[in-house]
């Protein structure tokens, strides 16, 4: 059955469906059949996000949010459901990221880190899985990423919050067997986004095109696969030299220059 069947008429909602991955995720979500609500903060392009979707000629309905705010998360998951009718798939996937080696940075910084994508990802868990569990079905994604698997400098602080986040997918998923709520985690390698617009990346890890994490989104729903690496290759390979020893995982990191480089002119355009 085609992937565009098997998600005809599905209800979505996406975090971070402003930009990057997360209006990828959405895209792709229509593109195989969903009618998908569209969360983040910046109201004019969640709208562009939902223009792209109504052009599929699926519903597309904007609701503003900051993950970090509990109530607001709730409020959103509420209209979600009264404007959609129900979620069957929910896509935590709004976050931030934060480069900086960790004897330079300071714990508001990590705290924030923390506050968004790890606390802000568990507001959004803990807001729609009732409403699952009650109709004894759905499926949560959550946009991980490699550094959930192995720690590449100078992401500490960001590193921490995806492992926190990895660990916690990992258990509810093994708790929720059994209670037609499912789960997948998408590790991304590194993916041409505003996020990461100041590094520049090897030549043999170059940013991929969002649109991959997008498809693989669906393909995690579809297969129900608990969960997803983008691009598989390069993000296995890095697992499997770690499963063998630290210090091959650690050399190939230093040899292939996986922490990249900051690109000075964005980061001076980010600091104006
Ligand atoms: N790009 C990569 O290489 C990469 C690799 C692995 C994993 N990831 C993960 O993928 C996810 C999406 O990142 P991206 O690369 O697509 O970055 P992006 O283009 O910067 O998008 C981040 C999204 O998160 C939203 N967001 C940030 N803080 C928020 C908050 N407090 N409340 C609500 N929404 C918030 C932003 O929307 P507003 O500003 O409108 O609120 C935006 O839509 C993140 O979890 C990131 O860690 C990215």
């Amino acid at each position: 059955m085609s992937r565009k069947l098997r998600l005809e008429g599905k209800k979505a909602a996406v975090t971070g469906a402003s930009s990057g991955i997360g209006r990828a995720s959405a895209i792709n979500l229509a593109k195989a059949g969903c009618d998908v609500a569209l969360i983040a903060r910046d109201i004019d392009r969640l709208n562009e996000t939902a223009a792209e979707i109504r052009k599929l000629g699926r519903q597309a309905v904007v609701i503003t949010a900051d993950i970090t705010d509990g109530e607001a998360v709730r409020a959103a998951v509420e209209t979600a459901v009264r404007e959609l009718g129900c979620i069957d798939i929910f896509h935590c996937n709004a976050g931030i990221y934060l480069r900086c080696p960790a004897k330079d940075l300071r714990m508001d910084q990590i705290r924030k880190l923390m506050e968004v994508d790890f606390f802000g990802c568990l507001n959004c868990v803990y807001a729609v899985l009732p409403h699952m569990l009650q109709r004894g079905k759905g499926h949560i994604v959550t946009t991980c990423s490699m550094d959930g698997k192995k720690g590449v400098p100078p992401d500490a602080a960001y590193v921490a919050a995806k492992f926190a986040m990895n660990g916690f997918f990992q258990v509810m998923r093994q708790e929720l067997r059994g209670t037609g709520v499912n789960i997948s985690i998408i590790y991304p390698s590194r993916m041409d986004t505003p996020q990461i617009r100041h590094v520049d990346c090897p030549g043999i890890t170059p940013k991929g095109d969002p649109d991959m994490v997008g498809r693989a989104v669906v393909r995690a729903v579809v297969r129900n696969k608990g969960e997803m690496m983008v691009p598989w290759f390069s993000c296995k390979l890095l697992v499997l030299a770690e499963a063998i020893s630290y210090r091959l995982s650690e050399w190939l990191i230093r040899v292939n220059h996986l922490a990249g480089t900051e690109n000075e002119e964005e980061a001076i355009n980010e600091a104006k």
